[in-house]
């Protein structure tokens, strides 16, 4: 358990299959439209999910999600042995939000990254949300793919994850709805 989710009093766990539904209604009612739930459960079901956590607070109530799926790196160039995911989506309970739950599954869950030995995780987000995790628009400007701009960053968990750029990188074919 990291610091943060201790102090906002919530554990982090993974998905289990009888979460399902909680976590459909939260991401649903995180977002103005569906599209985000329709991702992570299209994502879960094709296999792309590399972690799915949520974070559980003192009653039991699910008060967060977030999701990571792979992306592949491209078949030549150093970085071809790495291991990339994508975070996205992340969901708080609107009347929740801004309250630490966000952050606290964000680092608890990049821990878990770290334990599963993944080297870059890239985001698309708010610009003044993602940086305070460590996340870079600059270093995300050595990833090659369908995104690009300051909302695109990137977070290295290990050495090989800043020192194998640039690379280009397909990210599971549910996102192309987004692109
Ligand atoms: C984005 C989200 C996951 C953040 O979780 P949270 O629990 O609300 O955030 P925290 O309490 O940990 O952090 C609060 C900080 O995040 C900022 N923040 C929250 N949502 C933000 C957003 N959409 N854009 C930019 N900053 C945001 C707050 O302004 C606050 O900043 P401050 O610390 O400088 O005052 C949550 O607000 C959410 O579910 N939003 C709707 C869905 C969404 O937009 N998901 C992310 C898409 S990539």
């Amino acid at each position: 358990m990291t610091q943060a989710a201790e102090a906002a009093g919530l554990a982090i766990r993974n998905v289990t299959s009888d979460d399902e539904a909680s976590v459909r209604e939260l991401v649903t009612a995180a977002f103005p439209s569906d599209m985000e739930a329709r991702l992570v459960h299209t994502l879960r079901h094709c296999g792309a999910l590399v972690l799915e956590q949520v974070a559980v607070d003192a009653g039991g109530r699910i008060v967060g999600h977030i999701a990571y799926s792979r992306v592949t790196p491209a078949a030549i160039g150093p970085g071809q042995g790495m291991q990339v995911v994508c975070l996205a989506p992340v969901s708080v309970w609107p009347d929740l939000q801004k309250t630490g739950i966000g952050s606290a599954l964000i680092k608890a869950s990049l821990e878990s990254l770290k334990d599963l030995g993944e080297d870059l995780v890239l985001v698309l987000g708010p610009p003044s949300y993602y940086p305070r995790f460590g996340f870079d628009p600059v270093l995300a400007r050595e990833v090659q793919g369908p995104y690009a701009g300051d909302a695109f960053m990137a977070l290295a968990l290990t050495e090989a994850g800043s020192r194998d750029l640039p690379i280009e990188v397909a990210f599971a074919t549910p996102f192309e709805e987004f692109e």
